[in-house]
C-alpha cells in the first residue's frame, strides 16, 4: 500500500512573518531534491490556532513548532526518512 504523507505549513500571518515563507520554499526544493514530490502533498495552512508556539508545521496532523530555516532540513531528514 501507498501512504502518502500530508504536510501542511502554516501560512497564516503570524508564521508567515516569522519565517515560514522562506522555510515553505525551502521544503518545495527539498522535496525535489530528494524525490519525494509524488509521497508528500505538500500545502499551505491557514493559521493552526498555536501561533505563540510556531512558526508551525504539521505532518499528518502532528504539528511541529518553532520551525525555522537553520533547523528545517534535520526535522524533514527525521520525519520523511521512511519515505527515502
Ligand atoms: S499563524 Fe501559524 S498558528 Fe497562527
Amino acid at each position: 500500500m501507498i501512504s502518502v504523507t500530508e504536510m501542511q505549513i502554516c501560512l497564516g500571518s503570524s508564521c508567515f512573518s516569522r519565517g515560514n515563507k522562506d522555510v515553505a520554499v525551502f521544503i518545495k526544493e527539498y522535496l525535489k531534491k530528494h524525490h519525494l514530490e509524488d509521497k508528500v502533498v505538500f500545502r499551505g495552512a491557514r493559521c493552526m490556532g498555536n501561533c505563540t508556539n510556531g512558526p508551525n508545521l504539521s505532518i499528518n496532523g502532528k504539528i511541529i513548532e518553532g520551525i525555522n530555516l537553520a533547523g528545517i532540513e534535520s526535522i524533514l531528514d527525521r520525519e520523511l526518512a521512511k519515505l527515502k
